[in-house]
């Protein structure tokens, strides 16, 4: 499928705020890619994809489940904005034929992060956060860190989304937390 193919069918699965974001991420992502040594072309796939499952109803959910055989991690069952991230990397490999497991990967962890996350991963997390469009008040400050420190960036803005789940009363992914550990003792190694 090509990239225009794909927006064709994100326009048409998506209400317009959630498609406006999709461009925005996808755009972001490659005006970053440089910096995160990943290429543009691959990262404005994952961008345009990251949220391919977002909004989903549950019957959706339901019927991705069983017909790809996908276990949801079981803090879906209450935190239901994790769904479309890990939901989304099946349904980037089967409605829109992406194999590359980089790409993949990066769409499933770009809700929750994980420790060791390789820079496509890294860039779609930051890249979610910074897209123009994106009103939250830390996003001119991650992007400022981008530009210094892509790890310092990244535990920042990992740190703004736990603050965000604890201000909600939601629970706290532990793969959120084991992500900022792993890069604060990377940090704490290298010093
Ligand atoms: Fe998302
Ligand atoms: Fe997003």
């Amino acid at each position: 499928m090509t990239t225009d193919e794909m927006i064709v069918r994100l326009k048409s699965a998506q209400v317009e705020r959630r498609f406006k974001h999709t461009l925005g991420v996808a755009a972001e992502a490659v005006r970053l890619a440089p910096r995160f040594g990943v290429d543009p072309e691959r990262a404005y796939i994952a961008g345009l994809l990251h949220d391919c499952a977002k909004n989903f109803t549950d019957e959706q959910v339901k019927d991705y489940c069983e017909r790809y055989g996908v276990t949801l991690d079981p803090y879906c069952k209450t935190e239901k904005a994790l769904i479309h991230g890990f939901l989304g990397a099946t349904v980037a490999r089967v409605d829109y034929g992406i194999e590359d497991q980089e790409i993949l990967d990066a769409i499933y962890y770009h809700t929750t992060g994980r420790p060791n996350m390789t820079p496509m991963e890294k860039l779609i997390y930051i890249a979610d956060m910074t897209e123009p469009g994106r009103e939250i008040e830390q996003s001119q400050q991650i992007r400022e860190l981008v530009e210094i420190d892509i790890d310092e960036a990244l535990i920042y803005a990992i740190g703004c989304s736990i603050k965000h789940v604890i201000r909600k009363g939601n629970l706290i992914h532990p793969d959120s937390i084991f992500a900022r550990n792993d890069l604060i003792e990377n940090r704490r190694r290298s010093s």
